[in-house]
């Protein structure tokens, strides 16, 4: 370390330590993260960096706080475990806005992002308490309410996304929706970056969606659910979640992130009755390295705080980022209990078609998730129809207890049979046990069928 730097660091505590290495604090009084840390600096002054910079510190000591009020407010650095460069802090529940994942995230995971002295930082979780989760109202329907709604109770959903992703017009995707219902898909959603557009306008696709999910719900007996994308403005977001419910509508989706965490809080806020759905397109920019920005599940938990009720967070198996640990630990995390907050339901998505259902469940244990297929259903040779019956036979054959691999053999049901000889079967390792003509890794635009 420089003179000069050494000058600066000096200056910036004034004396002040957020050190309070081993104190027990109380858990209900503070929210406590734990931070992966590299710095040119000693571990010890890199945490007192990131505890003042993400509570009520600057670069210098200050005249306008009293020393009683900064030892109030201040984060406390209470543990640091060195030889794995983590960073236990403590945030009393005072320095934070109820209700207000915007303030949390502009303090636990803002400025310090920016700190010179810092070459790797991640937040990598966070214990909230029940003081500062009551501040929000949470998910409004969780996985008993979207059960309800499908009336499903025992087994896995299955959904799907239209696919082309984009290029369709309204008509051309309404009718892609209804096979794909027809054939036993319980959910349909738009893509994450179909919004609005010349070509496919959102109340001409929402409108001719919800006419043909009734069709099909009458045609099978079965309830469906569609998930239209009402990512936008403020203002229009609104307008596009009324319309949806006017319409009949039961649910909508949106982009948490690029639309803003904020925004689905407010939804949420407005209470329209609608499952809200969340697609975290760009959370990888945020989450993927290990030694930079925030975790998934840190993403998971604001998501759950501001009422998503079902949210992207892998599938360890598919064509995503992310590990088995990592996507167990939120699966478990949304399932379980959190100061009365309904729960929010996993949906794996990304690169998953009826190969991979028996690995999936297998790694998941229990049955509490969407399976959501694009490619995996839309891409079967015979179409969508006989893509979303081959998706749902493959549920529906391995809670039975029977091996997808089997239907190799045996070449039943037919329609699962040329999903499987097409993509292969893959196992929990994401090893392929048995190679499809068409290798799932391979990045191929497939057009949907008529
Ligand atoms: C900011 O929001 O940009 C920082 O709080 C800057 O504060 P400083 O001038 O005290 O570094
Ligand atoms: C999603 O939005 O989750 C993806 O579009 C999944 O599509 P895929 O199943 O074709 O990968
Ligand atoms: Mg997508």
């Amino acid at each position: 370390m420089s003179k000069l730097r050494g000058r600066y660091m000096e200056q910036k505590y004034g004396g002040y330590s957020y050190l309070h290495l081993g104190e027990k604090v109380d858990a209900e009084k503070f929210l406590i993260a734990k931070f992966y840390i590299e710095s040119s600096l000693p571990l010890e002054k890199a945490a007192e960096a990131v505890a003042a910079e993400s509570s009520v510190g600057t670069w210098t000591k200050l005249t306008t706080i009293d020393e009683q009020s900064l030892a109030q407010k201040a984060a406390r650095v209470i543990d640091i475990d060195k030889r794995n460069n983590l960073v236990t802090i403590a945030y009393p529940n005072i320095l934070w806005e109820r209700g207000s994942v915007a303030q949390l995230m502009s303090g636990i995971s803002g400025n310090i992002f920016g700190l010179k002295e810092l070459r790797a930082l991640k937040l990598l979780d966070v214990r909230f308490n029940r003081e500062y989760v009551r501040g929000y109202i949470g998910p409004a329907f969780g996985i008993e309410g979207i059960r309800a709604i499908l009336n499903v109770y025992d087994r896995p959903l299955l959904g799907t996304i239209i696919k082309p992703k984009l290029g369709l017009d309204p008509l051309q995707h309404a009718k892609v929706a209804y096979q794909a219902w027809l054939g036993g898909v319980d959910i349909v959603k738009d893509d994450e970056n179909l919004t609005s557009m010349d070509f496919n306008n959102f109340y001409r696709r929402i409108r001719l969606t919800l006419e043909l999910k009734r069709k099909a719900e009458l045609e099978t007996g079965e309830r469906k659910i569609y998930l239209p994308n009402v990512t936008a403005k403020p203002e229009e977001m609104l307008r596009r979640a009324q319309f949806v419910r006017q319409e009949g509508g039961r649910a909508v989706m949106v982009d948490i992130l690029t639309a803003g965490l904020s925004q689905v809080s407010q939804l949420r806020d407005y209470d329209l009755g609608v499952v809200l759905h969340g697609h975290r397109a760009m959370h990888a920019a945020l989450t993927r390295d290990p030694k930079w920005g925030v975790s998934m599940m840190f993403i998971a938990k604001l998501a759950r705080l501001a009422g998503i009720d079902e949210l992207h967070i892998g599938t360890v198996i598919g064509k995503m980022e992310g590990g088995r640990d990592e996507v167990l630990s939120m699966h478990r995390f949304l399932r379980s209990p959190w100061f009365g907050l309904k729960t929010t339901m996993h949906v794996a998505s990304g690169g998953l078609h009826p190969g991979h259902v028996e690995a999936l469940l297998e790694i998941l244990g229990d049955t509490d998730v969407i399976i959501n297929m694009g490619g995996g259903i839309h891409g079967h040779p015979q179409g969508t129809y006989v893509g979303a019956r081959a998706a749902r036979q493959a549920i529906d054959l391995v809670l039975s207890g029977n091996h997808l691999a089997k239907v190799l053999e045996t070449k039943q049901p037919q329609e699962l049979y040329q999903a499987l000889k097409t993509w292969g079967v893959v196992d929990k390792n994401g090893r392929v046990i048995t190679e499809g003509v068409v290798k799932s890794s391979t990045y191929r635009h497939v057009l949907v069928q008529e």
